[in-house]
């Protein structure tokens, strides 16, 4: 921690924790958490210490109990915070996943209810308790993304109750929409003064940040003419672009294990003479997997000569099944992959492998090891952490991204990648054939320009970057940190 005088405690907070706890036969098993958020924040514990707050997942009444999920976790230098299910349930699937994701990834049509929105509500004084306690004068609290917007204005109040003075950062880790979007949110300005109580904002691109920027200025009369700064109720806010990644020698490493090479030759063999088109992607409505399927089933219909020889592995990690509309997506989706396989297979084999389940680290980098492209079709994406991981497993093969112009991560990977507008089949279906024919040596050159990002741009300096400025808000909080 460079910037300051002192090492400071870290407090992470997030809804999801690293390990999320389910009870098997009376007795708690914890499994690794799958997203974005978990990637990125795994990634920095090689380099910084911290403790990380959030939901386990489940809830948890008795005392021994609840001893008991706090030592599955304590591995992970994980604390839980507990919430009775009926409330988890409308924080996080209610207003969280059914309310405010949509808005953020510019999907209308979104009702609003009075009742998940109190209940969020409390979820975040819940979170501010707990946080406050575990803080001392001094400690950096890093607050993560929309399930706890109110979060940083509920803990400074407390905080300054109790005479503690510590620096909160906030970081978004999806999109923040542009323009009038925002509005459509009853509760909008509520949300924008909880995130300006943080000293340290952070957002995944430069576009998100600046949307964010205008909104407090024309929502709230903020005043932003100094560069990455807010200022609003007599207070500084620095805000800025971090962008986040992933620890790529983790891949690289994994990739070097006896048990993976075995499995990359088993597959490389199952799919000689065959092109290994790869997705992977939460269940999810904005990863644009209806339009993904439909564009393979377009590119498919161009292209009756690659019959037989071309393969769409598509992992859907399950997510968020509670939830109406994801459900619904996974009806829509595997009668969708039926008609496809139906439409197209041969004696000789399906087109497309639809597996609807999450898979081992260790397969995943396989997969992404095999394959010569990886397709991802993101209608709307905070940054979207799969494109770095497929270029991370790419070294010997320099397979070919095709990625959505509306994921964050096409902000900085256009030039090693092929771009494409996720709502035109006839743009992914050409962007899909270029990707297979392109020569090795513009291949090489995508290649080196993704993997010198991906090197450069991982979660440890992520992290770091973000905590050093944090900590120099905290060592002199009258001086803007944003030079
Ligand atoms: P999002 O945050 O929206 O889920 P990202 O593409 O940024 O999207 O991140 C998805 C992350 O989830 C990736 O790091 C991916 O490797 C990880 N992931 C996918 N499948 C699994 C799994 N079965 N277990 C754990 N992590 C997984
Ligand atoms: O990308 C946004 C995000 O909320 C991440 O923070 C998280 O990793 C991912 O979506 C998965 O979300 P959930 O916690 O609902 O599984």
């Amino acid at each position: 921690m460079p910037a300051g005088d002192t090492k400071r405690n870290l407090i992470i907070v997030s809804n999801r924790l690293p390990l999320s706890v389910k009870r098997v036969d009376g007795s708690f098993q914890s499994s690794i958490s799958s997203g974005g958020l978990v990637t990125a924040l795994s990634g920095l514990t090689k380099s910084t210490q911290f403790r990380w707050f959030g939901w386990p997942g489940l809830e948890v009444k008795d005392n021994e109990d609840r001893k008991d999920v706090c030592q599955s976790l304590e591995e992970h230098n994980a604390s839980p915070v507990f919430l009775d299910s009926d409330l988890a349930h409308e924080h996080y699937n209610g207003f969280s996943n059914r309310i405010l994701w949509p808005i953020l990834h510019y999907q209308s049509g979104v009702t609003f209810d009075d009742g998940p929105w109190q209940a969020y509500k409390r979820v975040n004084e819940l979170f501010a308790d707990e946080i406050c306690q575990a803080a001392e004068n001094g400690t950096l609290i890093w607050i993560h993304d929309y399930h706890l917007m109110l979060l940083p204005e509920l803990l400074r109040a407390r905080l300054q109750k109790q005479g503690k003075s510590c620096a909160i950062g906030f970081s978004l880790h999806t999109p923040f929409p542009a323009g009038d979007f925002w509005r459509n949110l009853p509760v909008r300005k509520h949300l924008i003064d909880g995130l300006l109580a943080s000293d340290l904002l952070g957002f995944h691109t430069d576009e998100y940040k600046q949307n964010f920027i205008d909104t407090c200025a024309s929502l709230l009369g903020a005043r932003t003419e100094i560069p990455n700064q807010i200022q609003y109720k007599n207070r500084l806010v620095c805000i800025d672009q971090f962008i986040v990644g992933i620890d790529p020698l983790k891949f690289t490493d994994t990739l070097q294990n006896p048990d993976v090479k075995d499995r990359i030759q088993t597959l490389e063999e199952r799919y000689k003479g065959v092109r290994v088109i790869v997705g992977v992607d939460r269940l999810d409505h904005i990863k644009g997997l209806t339009q993904k399927l439909k564009g393979f089933d377009a590119f498919l219909d161009d292209h009756p000569e690659l019959r037989n020889k071309v393969v769409l592995i598509q992992v859907a990690v399950p997510s968020r099944e509670d939830v109406k509309e994801y459900q619904e997506l996974e009806t829509e989706l595997s009668t969708l992959a039926g008609k496809i396989n139906g439409k197209h297979a041969t004696p000789e084999g399906t087109p497309l492998l639809y597996m609807h389940r999450s898979v081992p680290f260790t397969e995943l980098a396989a997969l992404y090891s095999i394959a010569d492209a990886c397709l991802l079709t993101s209608t709307r994406d905070g940054m979207n952490l799969v494109s770095f991981e497929y270029v991370a497993c790419q070294e010997k093969r320099h397979g070919v991204l095709v990625l959505s112009e509306f994921a964050g991560a096409a902000s900085f990977m256009r030039e090693g990648s092929i771009c494409f507008h996720p709502a035109n089949k006839t743009e992914m279906s050409e962007a899909l054939y270029a990707a297979l024919h392109l020569d090795k040596d513009e291949r090489r050159r995508k290649y080196e320009y993704l993997r010198d990002f991906v090197h450069k741009h991982t979660s440890a300096r992520w992290g770091q970057t973000f905590i050093e400025k944090l900590n120099s808000r905290a060592c002199n909080s009258t001086r803007p940190c944003c030079s």
